[in-house]
């Protein structure tokens, strides 16, 4: 059986990196559900589409040419021929990507990718770590492994800020409210049934990889 381990959580809990360096570690895939939700705001704005039609988001959501590099040592996003890696970081994408990511019928395909992704990195390397939001409880929530990663929002706040190189406090109201958006369409501040929390406000990068290694061994 393939080793999956499903990590969600919000921003600034070091779930990518953790997720990254824990893949690397165990030799397995790894999958970056954000940066799909990302990519897809990302070809919307580039195809001219009304992020209020949602119609035409999902319509593009079930044909948009994505494609996921799911090597953790070097992840990569794609549109087409289209590498969109640092695009997808940009403020005018964050600033949006709660819009898509909580139209419904864009999950449900999202839901498919991701599962379909899930499956092609494990028979490619024997498992794979898929991190995001709903992925202990909808993505796969059959995973033998499954980790919400949380931390205070102070802790959040200044990881995103150091990220970003802003001030703190002004990643808060953003984070606040992409949280806030999130969280109506999937369930990240509470662990689910069977669900491991782990806690970064007070531990470092190496003990929060230690610590995820430490639930996969159990
Ligand atoms: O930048 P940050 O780590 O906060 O977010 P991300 O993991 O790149 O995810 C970006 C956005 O994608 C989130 O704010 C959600 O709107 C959406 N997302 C989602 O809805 N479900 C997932 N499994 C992953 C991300």
């Amino acid at each position: 059986k393939p080793l999956v381990i499903a990590i969600d959580g919000p921003s600034g809990t070091g779930k990518s990196s953790v997720s990254k360096a824990v893949a690397k570690h165990l030799g397995l895939s790894y999958l970056d559900t954000g940066a799909m939700y990302r990519a897809l705001a990302w070809s919307c704005v580039a195809s001219a589409i009304d992020l209020d039609d949602a119609e035409s988001v999902a319509q593009h959501a079930r044909t948009f040419d994505l494609r996921m590099g799911m090597d953790p040592a070097a992840p990569s996003v794609g549109v087409g021929d289209r590498l969109i890696d640092r695009e997808i970081r940009q403020d005018a994408v964050t600033s949006v990507v709660s819009r898509v990511a909580t139209n419904l019928d864009v999950r449900a395909n999202m839901k498919q990718r991701q599962r379909d992704l899930i499956a092609e990195g494990s028979a490619a390397r024997g498992g794979c770590v898929a991190e995001g939001r709903d992925i202990t409880t909808v993505v796969a929530p059959d995973a033998p492994v499954r980790i919400l990663m949380t931390a205070s929002e102070e802790a959040r706040m200044s990881r995103r800020s150091r990220q970003l190189r802003v001030a703190a406090e002004s990643t808060r109201s953003q984070i606040v409210d992409r949280d806030r958006t999130d969280s109506t369409v999937s369930q990240f501040t509470t662990a689910a049934d069977g669900v491991v929390t782990i806690d970064t406000s007070h531990i470092d990068f190496r003990q929060s990889v230690e610590a995820v290694l430490q639930v996969v061994k159990e």
